[in-house]
């Protein structure tokens, strides 16, 4: 697929087929969604919004939560698991109001001086917060790129994330960044699932390597541990 066409099916499946009511959506806030995705980092959507939605009622900004005791922090963090992404979080707060005035920037370079923020985070920031045309890869990426080309990369070894990051970059486009980047996600997390994929539904079934191989489910591949 050339890839404006890939990025216009992904953004227009997303506009009718994907998650637009998701409580940090409605208002594109970035520290909503600085939040919101580390708490995704290792946790399900459905786990998450109660987490998210009591966050916000005792830390509803940046400012606020910079401020908090460390244990009310992790008290609230209490039951999400890999609480150093909580530590993390606090810390980002902190950060962010030493050195950008309490406003979570949209530069990639000052993104990655954040705690917690990695390669992913920085997209995931720039594309839903501020719309930028902005390549993610997480796990549903690559599930999906490697079914969708019958990659024989292997996903748990991070020598190839180079590779996917390439692919994603090469088919972000330059406007939609915010819906581009949902489509992905949403395809990844609803479509393109790790067991029982509905390639019926999938806009992508007559372009689908492995789908029209009949090999979807042996992608993608691991390495065995
Ligand atoms: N996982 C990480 N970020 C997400 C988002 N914005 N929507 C749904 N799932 C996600």
């Amino acid at each position: 697929v050339a890839a404006d066409d890939f990025a216009k099916q992904v953004i227009q499946w997303q506009q009718v087929h994907g998650r637009n009511n998701l409580p940090w959506q409605t208002e594109n806030n970035p520290y909503h969604v600085l939040v919101s995705e580390l708490m995704l980092q290792q946790t399900q959507v459905q786990t998450v919004i109660p987490y998210f939605n009591r966050w916000l009622e005792r830390f509803p900004d940046v400012q606020s939560l910079a401020d908090a005791p460390e244990d009310d922090v992790m008290q609230l963090w209490q039951g999400l698991g890999y609480y150093r992404r909580a530590r993390n979080l606090h810390a980002a707060a902190m950060t962010v109001v030493e050195h950008y005035q309490g406003k979570i920037p949209e530069n990639a370079d000052q993104l990655r001086e954040i705690p917690g923020v990695g390669p992913y985070t920085v997209g995931a920031i720039r594309a839903f917060a501020f719309d930028a045309s902005a390549a993610i890869v997480d796990g549903n990426v690559k599930r999906l790129f490697a079914r969708l080309f019958s990659l024989p990369f292997l996903v748990n070894k991070s020598s190839f994330d180079r590779y996917f990051w390439a692919l994603a970059e090469h088919y972000t486009p330059q406007s939609n960044g915010r819906r581009f980047a949902q489509g992905l996600l949403d395809l990844g997390a609803t479509i393109c699932k790790p067991t029982q994929p509905q390639c019926g539904d999938c806009p992508f079934r007559l372009t689908c390597r492995s789908y029209q191989d009949n090999t979807v489910t042996d992608f993608p591949k691991r390495a065995e541990k």
